[in-house]
């Protein structure tokens, strides 16, 4: 117990252990130290922003990602700052963290070594700590190996929001406005989730989005109730402040087929679109959702209908209980080409109609995987009108607005292709066959998946860049046309070249992923290389044929081995592995969250 340690001897400082799942938001002070354990890395605890983090951002993963600790832990400062109004998400040191728009607390990460004079509190449970004001000096001493349990007498803590007679200067109070946003988000818990329910988003100002509504035309819906939609629209589009430099809207009607009742560049202001809504009539049939979004994703944004490109395309859909047809496939083609869906169902399927569904969950086959931003269930219709202002919040709310990235086309793929003499021209070939089976697979464009390849022996050449051939055609013939090298294998080498001319050149929003293919074992280390690519957020594979050593294979792998690390026996059981990788690469990025 500190109280204990006389005050004339040296001060052992406690730094409370934490682990690596505890959010900053959770201590409620201004400025602690804390020790991280080692391997927090692997824990994939969110972290929100780069060197400022949104407080709901795990301290150690946040204490990694700013480079102030390794992935074997240590001891690090955090110092709280007021919440900001975007926090931007970036790789670094290995820890992918995510952007987030607006939360109401922010801090920062410092290396752990205390200031002189300063003194961080041994515990960080002060939710019932009196205020007390015992200044011990302090020299950085080395934490004792023996220290008896720490029950600290709360009498002995120094908490730093009263102003301690040391000589630090204690961190500001933190602005009124932080408590004006406390209240707004009190859904949202820092207990480590978070509510993306919660519409406690301001709308942005500007709010410049190409918006369509599907209105459900069916005669299931019946007069009444397609009047409460109608309302429902005009209020939209009173509330949302229609005009060219925010928001424009369109409406289509669907049923048996659906049609455009009004264009994107129909009108470019509130009181126009409302008046031509109110003069829309009911169309009739069934209610083939899935056929209007196919339409949506080849007729309605296109810049001739007046699709602005410069503002996110957005479609949200209501359905009066449930489609006719099947949504998933055509909602995901217009998702992948760019289009966010949002899901309005109303008086959905209960659990005796579900039998009735053509598609069973057919909104979570339809929307992004983000946990239910993007679908709003609405239990009547006469409820409906409450949901004006959650979805114009959640509508306008454009930095979350890139869902329709997908596994396929949100990468930078570098392929690292031995090409020694041990291969031979044949198996050469088919190592080509395997790059560019697995190249087939994504989008290819300078906006979609990019790939550059490498081939390595014991030097190493770049045989296209990123973005050098940006079409699949050109890609997969330059691909045919890598001529194969003949030589020594230096994997390690290769794998820092890799890196220094191809991700180096990586854009911030793709996902960088290495492809090692090799057949034998390196004459240089691997493991450095590894360990720096890895760090610079490079998800590495490693595919080992005949002699490929496995220890090698596993240190070029990303944790864990077994999903990022194969081995064949011979090149013609190469193609057994194609659709493996590209499912390994798919399912890592959608059990990622995204914005
Ligand atoms: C590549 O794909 C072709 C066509 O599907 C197939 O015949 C071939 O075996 C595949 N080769 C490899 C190495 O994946």
């Amino acid at each position: 117990v500190i109280s204990t340690v006389p005050r004339t001897s040296p001060l052992f400082i406690v730094v409370p252990a934490i682990e690596c799942d505890v959010r900053a938001g959770k201590i409620s002070l201004p400025e602690f130290i804390v020790k991280c354990p080692s391997h927090c890395r692997e824990t994939k605890q969110q972290v929100y922003g780069t060197s400022v983090f949104a407080s709901i951002s795990s301290i150690c993963n946040a204490a990694i990602h700013s480079g102030i600790i390794t992935n074997y832990g240590g001891k690090v400062i955090v110092k709280k700052m007021a919440g900001q109004n975007t926090y931007k998400g970036s790789n670094s040191n290995g820890v992918r963290s995510l952007s987030l728009p607006k939360w109401r607390e922010s801090f920062v990460v410092m290396e752990g070594k205390p200031k002189k004079g300063v003194i961080y509190p041994s515990t960080l449970d002060f939710d019932k700590a009196p205020a007390a004001t015992t200044a011990l000096p302090t020299t950085a001493a080395p934490e004792p190996t023996t220290t008896t349990t720490t029950t600290p007498e709360p009498t002995t803590i120094l908490p730093t929001t009263q102003a301690p007679t040391t000589t630090t200067t204690p961190p500001p109070p933190p602005p009124p406005t932080t408590l004006k946003t406390r209240a707004a988000v009190h859904k949202v818990r820092d207990a480590g989730h978070v509510d993306w329910n919660c519409d406690c988003y301001g709308v942005s100002l500007a709010c410049k989005v190409d918006l369509v509504f599907l209105m459900d035309g069916s005669w299931s819906i019946g007069k009444r109730r397609f009047k409460i939609q109608k309302d429902f629209l005009a209020e939209v589009a009173q509330v949302i402040n229609i005009g060219v430099a925010g928001p424009m809207m369109g409406v289509i009607q669907y049923g048996d087929d659906a049609v455009t009742e009004i264009s994107l560049k129909s009108y470019s202001n509130s009181r126009d679109v409302k008046t031509s809504i109110t003069k829309i009539a009911q169309k009739g049939g069934v209610s083939n959702v899935g056929k209007a979004l196919a339409y949506i994703n080849t007729h309605y944004f296109s810049d001739a209908n007046g699709n602005r490109g410069g503002a996110p395309n957005v479609a949200v859909v209501l359905v009066d209980g449930w489609p006719t047809d099947k949504v998933a496939e055509a909602s995901r083609l217009a998702r992948e080409s760019g289009i966010n869906i949002f899901f309005v169902t109303i008086e959905g399927a209960d659990d005796n109609e579900k039998q009735n569904l053509v598609e069973a969950n057919f909104v979570d086959k339809a929307v992004c995987r983000t946990n239910g931003f993007f679908s709003l269930p609405v239990s009547s219709w006469f409820a409906l009108r409450k949901t004006v202002q959650p979805l114009v919040k959640r509508v306008c709310d454009t930095d979350r607005l890139v869902c329709s990235k997908t596994c396929l086309n949100a990468n930078d793929i570098a392929f690292v292709i031995d090409g020694s003499s041990s291969v031979g021209t044949g198996n050469f070939r088919t190592v080509l066959q395997f790059v560019a089976n697995i190249t087939r697979e994504f989008e290819i464009s300078d906006t979609d998946t990019r790939v550059g390849a490498v081939q390595y022996t014991y030097e190493q050449r770049l045989e296209f860049a990123f973005g050098q051939h940006n079409s699949k055609a050109e890609l997969l013939n330059a691909i045919k046309r890598i001529n194969y090298w003949s030589g020594g294998t230096s994997t390690g080498a290769a794998i820092t070249f890799a890196a220094e001319q191809l991700f180096t050149k990586s854009k911030p929003n793709k996902r960088k992923i290495m492809i090692v293919i090799t057949d034998g074992r390196s004459y240089d280390d691997v493991r450095a290389p590894a360990l720096a690519v890895h760090s610079q957020g490079v998800i590495a594979y490693s595919i080992g044929i005949a002699w490929a050593a496995q220890d090698e294979l596993e240190y070029i792998a990303t944790d864990p081995d077994k999903e990022h690390s194969f081995f064949v026996d011979e090149f013609d059981n190469l193609y057994k592995f194609v659709s493996k990788i590209v499912q390994n690469i798919c399912h890592e990025f959608n059990s990622q969250p995204r914005n």
